[in-house]
């Protein structure tokens, strides 16, 4: 059956979903990743978190930094197409710049003659940034090198998630900068070059000595190999801005229809807006339809009561019936006010976002399995006017 939202699940190569703390961001996104493989897709989903309640929904154990397959018997078992293929990886924002040197340098000579260099190394500390960039960068990795047809990318919370998506913005400008344009060593007048060209003045045999070592052909070496990189890094770190703003990728804001939840989707939409990131939709996560028979008015007690006839529980005591029925009535309005919060939410974050929110309905029971993965993703309907 072809629901609604199977068209961006199909058509999307990369979804991203982002909102505030545990409205069901990794829900959603592992959601999707399974409903898309069950389409035929080769679909990864990468998390930030541990993230130890997925990784136990997809039979994985724990996640690490290696992608890992989920059993395609899963699916069977699951009574799940098996056509795709699901992969799940926790993003490794711990990578070091070490890390980002051995990625992004030309050969294994040139990295181990930066890492090697003190110059590096204290450069280095000041790599602020290049953790996420690192990690978001295999995002882009997945998609256009690693075969996948739709990667799927959890966020942390939105704080961090602006700081985490900003990465590959920071890291361009960054090298676009002043003193790291003065440190290229290409460069006609760049500072290497002008290094290695005055190398034997006064005021650098003076640095030498005052450094205790070769402090030109040290200086000079690191920054002639590390222009490679940087021109490596601007050439990824364009390539990684252009991905989050492509015609095939979503931001998907999830929250769950509390005011405060709600309030603060709205602040993040306008930061992704800002930074021109794609949106795809707004999900409001745990929402209630609205049961019958509605509590607004003197006839649908008597409905009630007259469904709890046709229940067959006509045979009992007058008053206890009374009391079950009064139950029952402020059972169904309590949740019908829910409901009623839940209309006024989507209406709010609609005005606010120019998009008629998706609804997920709240499960009674916790989501632990493909099954349960794959009837959230199923369940992601409008909300209904
Ligand atoms: N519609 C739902 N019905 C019932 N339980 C849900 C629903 N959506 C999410 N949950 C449960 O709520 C909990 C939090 O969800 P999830 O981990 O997806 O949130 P999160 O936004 O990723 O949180 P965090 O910000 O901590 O990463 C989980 O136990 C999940 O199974
Ligand atoms: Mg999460």
């Amino acid at each position: 059956m072809n629901l609604p939202f199977d068209a961006e699940l199909r058509r999307a190569r990369l979804l991203v979903t982002a909102g505030s703390g545990g409205v069901g961001k990794t829900t959603t996104a592992a959601a999707m990743a399974v409903r898309a493989a069950s389409f035929g897709r080769r679909a990864a989903v990468l998390t930030i978190d541990p993230a130890r309640r997925l990784a136990d929904a997809l039979g994985l154990g724990e996640l690490t930094g290696e992608l890992r397959r989920v059993e395609p018997s899963r699916f069977a078992d699951a009574g799940l197409d098996a056509a795709g293929e699901l992969w799940a990886m926790m993003l490794d924002v711990k990578t070091t710049g070490d890390q980002m040197v051995r990625r992004f340098a030309p050969d294994a000579e040139a990295a181990r003659a930066i890492l090697d260099n003190r110059y590096y190394q204290y450069f280095s500390t000041s790599l602020a940034g290049a953790q996420e960039y690192v990690a978001i960068e295999q995002v882009r990795a997945l998609i256009d090198e690693g075969g996948f047809d739709l990667v799927v990318l959890d966020t942390p919370p939105a704080a961090h998630a602006i700081d985490f998506l900003d990465a590959p913005d920071r890291l361009v400008s960054g090298l676009g900068s002043r003193p790291v344009q003065m440190l290229r060593a290409k460069e006609d007048g760049g500072l290497a070059s002008r290094l290695a060209r005055s190398g034997r003045g006064l005021v650098l045999k003076g640095l030498n000595k005052l450094t205790g070592g070769p402090f030109i052909e040290e200086l000079t070496r690191f920054l002639t190999v590390f222009g490679s990189i940087l021109d490596a890094l601007k050439v990824s770190g364009e390539a990684v801005k252009a991905r989050l703003r492509a015609d095939d990728t979503r931001f998907f804001l999830v929250t769950s229809p509390t005011r405060s939840n709600v309030d603060e989707a709205m602040a993040f939409r306008r930061q992704l807006a800002e930074r021109d990131f794609p949106l795809g939709g707004v999900i409001l996560n745990r929402t209630h339809a609205p049961l019958a028979p509605v509590p607004d008015g003197p006839g649908t007690r008597a409905e009630l009561d007259a469904a709890l006839v046709e229940a067959g529980l006509d045979g009992l005591p007058s008053a206890e019936r009374a009391r079950l029925l009064d139950g029952l009535y402020e059972s169904l309005a309590r949740h019908n006010r829910l409901a009623d919060a839940d209309m006024q939410a989507a209406e709010l974050l609609e005005r606010a976002t120019g998009h008629r929110p998706w609804r997920i309905p709240l499960f009674a029971h916790p989501i632990r399995d493909l099954a349960d993965l794959d009837r959230v993703a199923r369940h992601v309907q409008p909300v209904e006017a």
